[in-house]
């Protein structure tokens, strides 16, 4: 059964399944933060969720794909300007450093100690890349600063407005936003994905923020209707498989 929302502008009422989510769909999702937005955890826990997401990211090759599905976007772009939003250990900038000869990338993140970890790596001192703390609800840069804002698996740390906000500023500052993030299965499906990272959710960090991560995730209907609540001129291409991530583009409408 589906329920309407009372009011669809109030967007931070939106279940992560859309206004049109069912009564399951409603109930696998959470406000708990995850270990990386909170401020009263152990340094040392937030190290290991972001060296376990290098890890993966490396191990499964998810860099690479997301690098790979970035310049994609941009193939046409000889030397491209790049944002990296919510950059966390700067592995998918580093991808894009390697596998382009001339783009140009800005990476950051909203936490001043990834930012600072980042700084005193190899990107610290590479010379087509920059590195700063950026919040991308509220991004530092003049409109069409960039060829292409990237934010891989972050957004389903927004809260609906915030999220809307990342649509307005990505459409702003580039001329195309690309969010990577967890796909929301069908509900049935979900729970099966939920039930099976359970277990180990107590004693691996990782897993606690990813069985999070899964309940905020936002479904593909939710993602149309944040960015319609941006602007409704954004336009959305949106892509997903059962084993790929949620892909989403958006550009603003000429
Ligand atoms: C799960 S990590 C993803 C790291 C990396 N992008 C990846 O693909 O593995 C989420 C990151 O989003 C960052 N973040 C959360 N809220 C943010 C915001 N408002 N602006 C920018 N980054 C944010 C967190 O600090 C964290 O580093």
């Amino acid at each position: 059964m589906a329920y309407m929302a009372a009011d669809p502008s109030d967007i931070d009422r939106m279940p992560r399944g859309g206004f049109r989510a069912s009564c399951l769909d409603r109930l696998l999702e959470t406000d708990r933060p995850e270990y990386l937005d909170r401020d009263d955890v152990d340094s040392s826990i937030k190290n290991q969720v972001i060296g376990a997401l290098d890890w993966t990211g490396r191990f499964f090759k998810n860099h690479e794909r997301f690098a790979g599905i970035a310049l994609d976007l941009i193939a046409d772009v000889p030397d491209p300007r790049i944002l990296e939003l919510g950059a966390g250990h700067g592995g998918v900038s580093r991808q894009l450093l390697a596998d382009h000869p001339s783009a140009h990338v800005t990476v950051t993140d909203l936490d001043p100690e990834s930012v600072a970890r980042i700084a005193a790596s190899d990107l610290g001192s590479h010379p087509r890349a920059e590195v700063r703390r950026m919040d991308a609800t509220a991004i530092d840069a003049a409109d069409g600063s960039y060829n292409l804002v990237l934010f891989a698996l972050s957004f389903h740390h927004l809260r609906p407005a915030q999220a809307a906000r990342v649509f307005a500023e990505g459409t702003r500052v580039a001329d195309t936003l690309l969010i990577i993030d967890l796909p929301r299965p069908p509900a049935p499906l979900h729970l099966l994905r939920l039930a099976t990272m359970l277990p180990a959710a107590a004693v691996l960090p990782f897993v606690h923020d990813g069985i999070i991560s899964s309940l905020r995730s936002y479904s593909p209907s939710a993602l149309r209707s944040l960015a319609h609540h941006a602007d409704p001129s954004i336009e959305l291409t949106l892509r997903s498989g059962l084993t790929e991530p949620q892909i989403v583009i958006a550009r603003r409408g000429r």
